[in-house]
């Protein structure tokens, strides 16, 4: 009896390496490309963020609003990676980009690539001839033909062409190799795996494309030729990920293929179709009021792109008359306590009490009621303190023309942030994003169909108790 319950849970435990051995989550730390107490002025934050925003608005053929300046060379990603590719492995900087679709690094003779890179980052440029698990993809392949909005064929290879708003570009030809997941879990278990992924492989770059500094892009997007696309139908990664994102010191973070688990998470639907990821923000308000915004005003006129979550936005960007009304409340509700300083920009504020203590908690209301609350620190940004006095401006902006609604890493710090693919929706929970997380490699592929969970937690109190026995 005692042998055949020893045998069920050896039998269990096999079962449960087997099945998910190739589904830990995998996870990435992230690096900031500048820290959070950054002397950066807050009008080249925005510089930067405009550019991005007209790069993710551009490549989806969604609307064109003009662009001043162009001055900083962090421009596309604000958060970077270290990915490994080929065998053997060899390692690549990677700005993440939840706005693109693919995963491209920059290829040996690559003509135009950047050949200086940032501090501590080294140059390496990828040569399929010295991996050996490095195959071309071709013209027949399915992946080419997903991909033909920007491949053709040339020569048998399939091709691509990316081409940016400010005329800017690159263009090179598809890989298959393995990508090393790092992955995590349970300790003793912590085991490398790889997966062959389908990845862009850069030849030549043309104008000012803004990777100086990192090897390449990696593109998270729900196309199918993105990474975690390509994973999650292999039956390797789950379909979804997740980001948590340090709002203090250097900042960095972590992103995991999965899903971060938290009890106090809130959902609110993707919206459809969209190449970016977008929710539907409905109404904002300060102190509990809910102030008196048209939903509607949150889109672009003419196209239902919602409120988009972009974690390579620096700030926050709202509607104007949106923005008005909110600067007006908070400032109403500030007015016995904390200075306009009329010197300065606009919505900036002086006291000599504790932020938290002065300005009101905000709330984001969402498609199907969920409120993402946040704290004066994700609304406001700190410019300096002298002498026991802080001046604190508003970090949510508007465009002069209308332009996108988007929520950036001001206010997606210091919280879990779940894109449920699977399901089709965003979850999000405060979080202290230095601490360790749970995930769960739960997979609800098949859009609403049956779900596989691989209980990660299971595994290790099964692992303990057939050793107990
Ligand atoms: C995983 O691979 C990396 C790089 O190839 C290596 O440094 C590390 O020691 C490996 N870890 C395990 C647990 O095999
Ligand atoms: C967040 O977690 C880290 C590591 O566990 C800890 O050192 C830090 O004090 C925590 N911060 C807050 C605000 O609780
Ligand atoms: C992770 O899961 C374990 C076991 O369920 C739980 O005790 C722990 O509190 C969880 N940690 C976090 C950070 O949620």
């Amino acid at each position: 009896m005692a042998t055949k319950i020893l045998l069920f849970f050896i039998t269990l435990v096999v079962l449960f390496i087997i099945t998910t051995q190739q589904n830990f989550p995998t996870s990435y730390r992230l690096e900031r490309a500048f820290p959070v107490k950054h002397p950066i002025p807050i009008s080249e934050l925005i510089e930067r963020d405009t550019f991005r925003h007209r790069r993710l608005l551009q490549q989806s053929g969604v609307v064109d609003f003009p662009l001043e300046g162009d001055s900083d060379p962090y421009h596309i990603g604000l958060y970077y990676t270290k990915v490994q590719l080929g065998t053997p492995p060899r390692d690549y900087h990677v700005q993440i980009d939840t706005g693109s679709n693919v995963l491209w690094v920059n290829c040996k003779s690559c003509n135009g690539c950047p050949t200086s890179i940032r501090q501590h980052i080294p140059v390496e440029f990828y040569d399929s001839s010295s991996s050996s698990t490095s195959s071309l993809i071709t013209c027949s392949d399915s992946l080419c033909s997903q991909a033909s909005q920007w491949s053709e064929c040339s020569k048998s290879k399939c091709t691509f062409r990316f081409q940016y708003g400010d005329g800017s570009g690159n263009s090179g030809y598809y890989v298959s190799d393995l990508m090393h997941l790092n992955t995590m879990g349970v300790d003793s278990g912590s085991s490398n795996s790889s997966a062959k992924v389908v990845f862009g492989c850069s030849t030549s770059e043309t104008g000012n494309i803004r990777t100086d500094g990192v090897n390449g892009i990696f593109g998270f997007s729900q196309h199918s030729m993105s990474v975690i696309s390509q994973l999650s139908s292999q039956g390797v990664a789950p379909d979804s990920f997740s980001h948590c994102l340090v709002g203090s010191g250097n900042g960095g973070g972590i992103l995991v293929f999965g899903q971060i688990m938290d009890p106090n998470m809130a959902y609110t639907p993707l919206v459809q179709s969209r190449p970016h990821f977008s929710v539907n923000l409905q109404s904002i308000s300060v102190k509990g009021q809910t102030l008196s915004i048209d939903p509607s005003t949150f889109s672009i006129p003419g196209n239902q792109e919602g409120t988009i979550i972009d974690s390579g936005t620096t700030l926050a960007y709202l509607p104007q008359d949106a923005l008005t009304l909110l600067k007006d409340a908070i400032s109403q509700a500030v007015s016995q306590s904390a200075q306009p300083v009329i010197s300065r920009e606009d919505g900036c504020y002086i006291f000599t009490s504790s932020v938290s203590s002065i300005f009101p908690l905000v709330s984001l209301n969402f498609q199907g009621g969920s409120s993402m609350h946040i704290r004066p620190q994700d609304y406001l940004l700190q410019d300096n303190s002298k002498g026991g006095a802080e001046v604190w401006c508003f970090g949510f902006r508007s465009y002069l023309t209308p332009g996108p609604t988007v929520l950036g890493d001001l206010v997606l710090k210091d919280k879990i942030i779940v894109y449920d693919l699977g399901g089709q929706r965003l979850g999000w929970s405060d979080y202290n994003c230095s601490s360790s997380v749970n995930v769960s490699s739960t997979s609800s592929r098949g859009r609403g169909g049956s779900s596989t969970s691989f209980p990660m937690l299971i595994l290790a109190s099964i692992l303990q108790y057939a050793f107990n026995i």
